[in-house]
């Protein structure tokens, strides 16, 4: 095998070439930095405000929003090595194209492939979460589906063996219709979302663009309603104990919390839609998430100053503490948003994919049907009807939990490859005649290695065990100390590369941080995320990498 190969790279000059659609058609420049800013606002704000947000507070407690800070930087350091990327290769493909342009094609790969999980299996979560607050609002008006039509099959089939009579799960499990002995529950109102919106995206961006910034502008208007009426019924004395949990448990909470940030970097995926790119990509992506993050801090500490952190373990907090505090007319406000604003998530997600597929596929390395466009609606319409089943289908086979993990690792791994491969390019000085962004250069040199050695001493002061018992496994919750050691080595390399290379400092701090953010995960999140991986890598070299039209050119030079 030619290892050459696997580390073939793209220019900036070819990925924008490659911008033309297979049939000579283009995707139309519609959008500008309102637009791709409310498209980072519908991407960020969902399931991860209205659902996950209940699990990470109830495992941290008050102290969860330590969690939302240190998850914002990590984001921040992130999106601004996005935005470096977006300014210099503004085309379509998102973190994919920008791995090819910087670290070649076997990363490209990867990070398409990891990038799979952020947009469709995230999706599926997110399917979920609609699918339990559309549930209630139609209980409040009166209309009741069956249980067996409201729960996926594996949360139902675990309830039954709970033996807990009474709950959704062992109703739907125990009354469902039997096909061959066989009970038929699946999620309706999740698969009802996924199909009316692969048609809505099918359709095109400007009806998607439309329903998108009307979706987030009343879901920011709900949220400011939430956070006013919340602060009314505030008492501080919840915030004591801040870490009940000790900060273990606020760690616990790693994929929850991740989960709700994620969404900022689908922005880039609309290289193509948006008049400049160059200028107006980096601005939507920071200022989406900058909103985001805000609005995240703000609302956990309502959620945890209005009840104790206790009562949060529920798949629907906001309206949870409502319902506590019985405040039964904000039950339905709280819901309606949950479901516009998990709506706008599953939009722009099931956007973002077809076009990541449209990048992968004009470079050869997917099948040729995923670039061309619908020849009316300019719309990548075959990736887009993939897009549909790749997340339509496991809604009938698997659980919130697991795809919540899933997502969370997939992306976090996707944004150390950006951050990592924006210390990979040259550096470059402004161009003054040109609005583009450019990544702040300051010299890491003097910076990481002080860090590294203050960190370390404060977790010797404060917890050693990752030092005296690293094979230590805590029941329950985020695995061993391993990982804090490899994290503790990664520092120590990129301190002492830091010095020797004096590499910049934010995709530095946006490496460390997302590796940091990694350490939270539980072990059995890595053997699936590596499973995932061994397939990935298994198509690459039995398909893609044959088929690469980087490896066409070279062979048409030999010739
Ligand atoms: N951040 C998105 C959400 O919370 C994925 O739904």
């Amino acid at each position: 095998m030619n290892l050459q190969a696997l580390f073939r790279k793209k220019t900036a000059g070819d990925a924008a070439e490659s911008q033309e659609g297979a049939q000579g058609h283009t995707l139309h420049r519609v959008l500008r930095v309102r637009d791709l800013t409310f498209f980072g606002i519908a991407a960020i704000i969902g399931a991860g405000s209205f659902s996950s947000m209940g699990q990470a507070c109830f495992s941290g407690g008050p102290g969860v929003i330590l969690l939302f800070i240190i998850c914002g930087i990590a984001c921040g350091f992130t999106a601004m090595c996005y935005a470096e990327f977006a300014s210099r290769v503004p085309v379509s493909g998102s973190a994919y194209t920008y791995a090819y342009v910087s670290f070649g094609e076997l990363f490209a790969w990867i990070i398409g492939w990891a990038l799979l999980m952020e947009y469709s299996i995230g999706n599926i979560y997110v399917a979920f979460s609609w699918s339990g607050y559309f549930t209630n609002l139609l209980d409040g008006t009166g209309l009741h589906l069956p249980e067996w039509l409201t729960i996926n099959f594996r949360a139902a089939h675990a309830a039954f063996l709970e033996g807990k009579p009474g709950t959704e799960g062992f109703t739907a499990w125990t009354s469902a219709p039997r096909i061959l002995g066989m009970p038929l529950i699946f999620d309706l109102p999740a698969v009802f979302i996924n199909i009316v919106i692969t048609w809505l995206v099918y359709r095109g961006v400007h009806e998607s663009r439309n329903v998108s910034n009307l979706m987030v502008v009343l879901k920011l208007l709900i949220i400011l309603l939430i956070v006013i009426v919340g602060v009314f019924y505030l008492d501080t004395a919840n915030w004591t104990p801040f870490l009940p949990n000790k900060f273990s448990g606020v760690m616990a909470g790693v994929s929850a919390v991740f989960f709700a940030y994620i969404g900022f970097d689908a922005v880039s995926t609309l290289a193509e839609e948006s008049k400049n790119p160059r200028h107006d990509l980096p601005r939507g992506m920071m200022y989406s998430l900058v909103i985001c993050t805000v609005i995240y801090i703000v609302l956990s500490l309502i959620l945890t100053g209005m009840v104790s952190y206790s009562q949060l373990g529920v798949s629907d907090p906001l309206a949870e503490v409502f319902k506590i505090k019985g405040v039964k007319w904000m039950l339905f406000i709280v819901s309606a948003a949950a479901v516009l604003a998990m709506t706008s998530v599953i939009l722009v997600f099931q956007m973002g994919q077809p076009r990541i597929w449209m990048s992968m596929s004009r470079d050869g390395l997917l099948p040729s049907r995923f670039s061309s466009l619908h020849p009316r609606y300019k719309t990548p319409g075959f990736a887009t009807i993939i897009t549909g089943l790749v997340v339509g289908i496991p809604i009938f086979f698997t659980d919130e939990n697991f795809v919540l993990d899933f997502t969370s690792i997939g992306t976090l791994f996707a944004f150390v490859l950006v951050c990592g491969g924006v210390l990979m390019l040259p550096r470059r000085e402004k161009n003054k005649n040109k609005r583009e962004f450019l990544l702040p250069y300051i010299n890491s040199r003097w910076i990481i290695m002080p860090l590294t050695i203050s960190a370390f001493c404060l977790l010797w002061i404060y917890d050693r065990s990752f030092i005296t018992s690293p094979f230590f496994i805590t029941a329950g919750t985020a695995a061993s100390n391993i990982p804090m050691l490899v994290f503790f080595a990664l520092c120590i390399t990129m301190a002492l590369a830091s010095f020797i290379k004096k590499l910049s400092l934010i995709p530095v701090c946006g490496v460390l941080s997302c590796c940091y953010l990694l350490t939270g995960m539980a072990a059995s999140n890595w053997i699936w995320f590596f499973i995932w991986f061994a397939i990935g890598l298994v198509i690459y070299f039995t398909y893609s990498m044959k088929k690469s039209v980087l490896a066409k050119n070279a062979g048409s030079f030999k010739e």
